[in-house]
């Protein structure tokens, strides 16, 4: 397993870890990113990829702000899944950020597998915004730091 930035050259690889997860879950709101949706934040976020081999499996897009960088996507290939890559990747982002930065989160109620992650890595739920989802379900803001 490592880890690395992601540029230009891996959005292809990106965008079809988005498809394969959209395929084996049908477009849950829990996990709402169209193509289009998702090649804006490919394009404006930062991102960290772990690799398995040459292989991309997984990764996480970010924005820095002010003392915070705000996660907006985490995905790992549902062929990799439950396999600790996201787990793995999200420890490097913590160390990465250093003690004067906080990370930020966004999750659907219902996506409680993810719930599960941040959890166990330490992410503390911080608030929560109603009617937050297109379906209209609440948000927990999850915050490390
Ligand atoms: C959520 C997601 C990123 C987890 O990635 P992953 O690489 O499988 O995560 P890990 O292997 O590090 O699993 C960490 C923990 O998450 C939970 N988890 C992940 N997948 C799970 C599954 N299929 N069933 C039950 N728990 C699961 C477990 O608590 C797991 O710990 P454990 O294996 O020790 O029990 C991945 O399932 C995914 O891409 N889901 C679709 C996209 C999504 O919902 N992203 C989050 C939106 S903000």
């Amino acid at each position: 397993m490592r880890f690395e930035s992601l540029y230009s050259p891996h959005k292809e690889a990106m965008r079809a870890i988005v498809s394969a997860i959209v395929e084996r879950q049908g477009l849950l709101p829990q996990f709402y990113w169209p193509m289009d949706l998702l090649g804006a934040e490919i394009a404006t976020a930062e991102s960290l990829g772990v690799f398995e081999g040459e292989l991309l499996v997984g990764f996480v897009l970010y924005r820095e702000l002010p003392g915070v960088w705000e996660i907006s996507l985490v995905a790992t290939h549902p062929r990799f899944s439950r396999r600790g890559f996201m787990s793995a990747l999200l420890k490097q982002l913590i160390d990465a950020k250093g003690r004067e930065r906080e990370l930020w989160l966004e999750v659907h109620q219902d996506n409680h597998l993810a719930q599960q992650l941040y959890e166990k890595l330490g992410f503390q739920m911080s608030g929560r915004r109603p009617k937050y989802y297109q379906d209209g379900a609440t948000a927990l803001l999850y915050t490390y730091g």
